[in-house]
């Protein structure tokens, strides 16, 4: 597929989309959203396809949505034809593991996206904020909710009203991002680890996250018995069958991902 804002490639059982729009440091105009919505749901339907990274530049994973298109829009365009809405959705609810790989620039929509996915491992480099005050509008893309649960009250407030970037190490702190690594060992570390994921079951990823995602969503009672109405589905699946027995004769299992 021939995209013109983002590329993408596959390593193994891995998918990689990489944000390109440099010289807007990956603003998140309508072109690239419908390019990223597509990648995202190639990579869904490919069978072949265990674990996505979503990665920009060194300058910049993305700095937000793009404003130049941004400022054309009224109240109801967006409302009757969000232009966002597909894009947010298709990483929300992207159901393969999927992590982001930061360096520069995480802004707005662009710290928004990262949020979305499984986790994010940072350079040393990474700049998280939520800027939109700047601009005479708050954040639109699950900022306001998703930050909160990730760094708490203090800190989200903080970003959201004064607008201030917060550097990778205060991210690692603050439990924003999973592992903060020197720029240039990202995407080694960020490809090792995803290996590592894909070599794992499928189902069986896609039901860890899910139920990881569902602590946000439910109470702890109700989040405990989900989790253990899926676990105890697991063994119907043959992957556990292989994982247990694999464990047993001592040799690595062989997984068959269904
Ligand atoms: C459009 C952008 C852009 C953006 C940068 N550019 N960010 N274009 N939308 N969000 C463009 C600049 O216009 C410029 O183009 C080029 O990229 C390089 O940017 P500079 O500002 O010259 O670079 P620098 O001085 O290094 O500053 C980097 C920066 C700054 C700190 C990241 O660009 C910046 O503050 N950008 C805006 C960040 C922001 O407010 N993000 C939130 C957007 S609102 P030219 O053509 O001039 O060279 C949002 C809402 C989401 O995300 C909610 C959705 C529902």
């Amino acid at each position: 597929m021939a995209y013109t804002t983002i590329q993408t490639k596959t390593e193994g059982r891995v998918g990689v989309i990489t944000l390109d729009r440099p010289k807007a440091l990956n603003a998140l105009c309508d072109a690239l959203t419908a390019e990223l919505t597509e990648a995202l749901a190639g990579f869904e339907a490919d069978d072949a396809i265990g674990c996505v990274v979503l990665t920009g530049s060194a300058k910049a994973f993305a700095a937000g949505a793009d404003i130049k298109e941004l400022q054309e829009k009224d109240f109801i365009s967006l409302y009757r034809h969000d232009p966002f809405e597909k894009t947010w959705e298709s990483v929300a609810r992207f159901r393969k593991p999927i992590i982001a790989a930061v360096s520069g620039y995480a802004l707005g929509g662009g710290c928004e996206i990262a949020m979305m996915c499984d986790f994010i491992i940072a350079s040393e480099t990474a700049r998280f904020g939520q800027p939109e005050i700047n601009l005479g509008v708050m954040p639109g893309a699950g900022g306001t909710q998703r930050l909160p649960r990730a760094v708490g009250k203090a800190k989200a407030m903080d970003m959201c009203l004064t607008g201030r970037m917060m550097g990778a190490e205060e991210a690692e702190r603050a439990g924003l991002v999973s592992r903060v690594v020197p720029v240039d060992e990202l995407m080694d570390v960020v490809m090792e680890a995803a290996q590592t994921i894909a070599s794992k079951s499928l189902p069986i990823a896609m039901m860890t996250k899910e139920a990881v995602n569902m602590a946000f969503e439910m109470g702890l009672s109700e989040g405990v018995r989900f989790e253990r109405r899926v676990f105890q589905s697991q063994f119907a699946t043959e992957d556990q069958s292989e994982g247990m027995a694999a464990f047993a004769d001592k040799r690595a299992p062989h997984f068959r991902h269904r």
